[in-house]
């Protein structure tokens, strides 16, 4: 049941800091030291270039782990949509490694997607939140994500638990391959253990979110932008938005607007702005002041300094807490998803089950 929740979405957000303990717990041995992904040592070494193929929010999981596999393991990774990736005849040798990542295992294009990676004999590892699903069954090795059962149709923590395995495969791939020292490792684990307690607090907070729900409710459009990691988040930010809300989003590149899509700003857009603290964020804040100059309604998601440094042109802000920057991602979306949650609460929308939607898209 919804546990006193008003809906399973607000329920399965709030559990996302037992899924980031449970997931430590499996994937790290009796010590709390090592981790242990299922991958034999000699095969996360092994890994050269990683592949990873899914559909929609677990797409944006992907893209977004892509940064911690380049820069923390130094492995060039490709992502790509499973419904396109079937069809452009990528070449592919029988060493690509793949990975498909798909919270129901079940979903119709990432199950062809891997089917057709196996026929060519790549190594297929597969990212599923149900253990006994399809895809499971028919990967050579599975990394279980581990979220639980989840019922709200717009994901939430099988995306938290995602972006926590992949950020563990990127620390294990990067030891085998000596990217990394243990010193470093041990830090990003501590910290991660740090995460569920910042998430508690975090939820305490809601009311500057949930004025800016009330604002946003009114609003037919709205803009994400965000760099770096930001990037994908943004995107995932926008997509929860979309589609429990019905609000039309989009999200860019910051680097992008000026490219096009800042012709879209006035008086009536809302920009949500992803700035977290790292050595991006100078760029990110020069974004903000070009859509702020053209009227641009800025909701700005950073730490309280760069909130300090840009209040001038902000309309809204939700104030972060300091983290180690690698867990950035983490963190910032915990924001996005209340955010999306308390605009479609309040405009009385279907929360657990909007318009049009199945949570496991089985057909092409
Ligand atoms: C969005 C959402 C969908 C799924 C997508 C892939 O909130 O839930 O975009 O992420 O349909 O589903 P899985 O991960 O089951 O393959």
């Amino acid at each position: 049941g919804k546990q006193g929740f008003e809906h399973f979405m607000l329920k399965e957000i709030y559990e996302q800091g037992d899924v980031i303990e449970r997931i430590l717990n499996h994937y790290l041995d009796i010590n709390g030291r090592q981790l242990n992904t299922g991958l034999q040592p000699g095969q996360s070494a092994a890994i050269e270039a990683l592949n990873i193929v899914a559909c929609g929010t677990s797409y944006y999981a992907a893209c977004t782990a892509r940064y911690w596999l380049e820069s923390i393991a130094g492995i060039p990774t490709d992502t790509d949509l499973a419904s396109e990736f079937r069809y452009r005849n990528r070449p592919m040798s029988s060493h690509t490694s793949n990975l498909f990542i798909s919270q129901s295992g079940e979903t119709a294009d990432t199950l062809a997607a891997l089917r057709y990676a196996k026929a060519i004999g790549c190594p297929c590892l597969s990212m599923n939140n149900v253990p006994t699903s399809t895809m499971a069954l028919e990967s050579d090795t599975i990394l279980p994500t581990l979220a639980g059962p989840e019922i709200g149709v717009a994901s939430t923590k099988a995306f938290m638990a995602q972006l926590t395995v992949l950020l563990l495969l990127s620390i294990d791939c990067a030891r085998h391959n000596g990217s990394m020292d243990f010193d470093q490792e041990l830090s990003l684990i501590k910290a991660l253990h740090e995460l569920p307690s910042l998430f508690h607090r975090q939820l305490l907070t809601q009311e500057p979110i949930i004025r800016l729900a009330q604002m946003m409710a009114t609003s037919d459009h709205a803009l994400f932008i965000g760099r770096g990691q930001a990037w994908p988040l943004a995107q995932e930010g926008a997509l929860k938005l979309k589609e429990i809300s019905y609000i039309h989003a989009e999200a860019y590149a910051a680097g992008e607007l000026k490219h096009g899509p800042i012709a879209l700003v006035d008086e009536q857009m809302p920009v949500v702005v992803i700035a977290p603290p790292d050595e991006l964020q100078p760029k990110t804040l020069s974004n903000l002041r070009e859509v702020a100059s053209r009227g641009g309604k800025i909701i700005l998601i950073a730490d309280s300094q760069a909130i300090e440094a840009s209040s001038e042109f902000i309309t809204a802000a939700i104030p972060m807490p300091q983290v180690d920057p690698v867990l950035f991602p983490l963190l910032y979306t915990l924001p996005l998803q209340l955010l999306a949650y308390h605009v479609a609460k309040e405009k009385g929308l279907d929360i657990d089950k909007p318009r049009n939607l199945a949570k496991s898209v089985t057909v092409e």
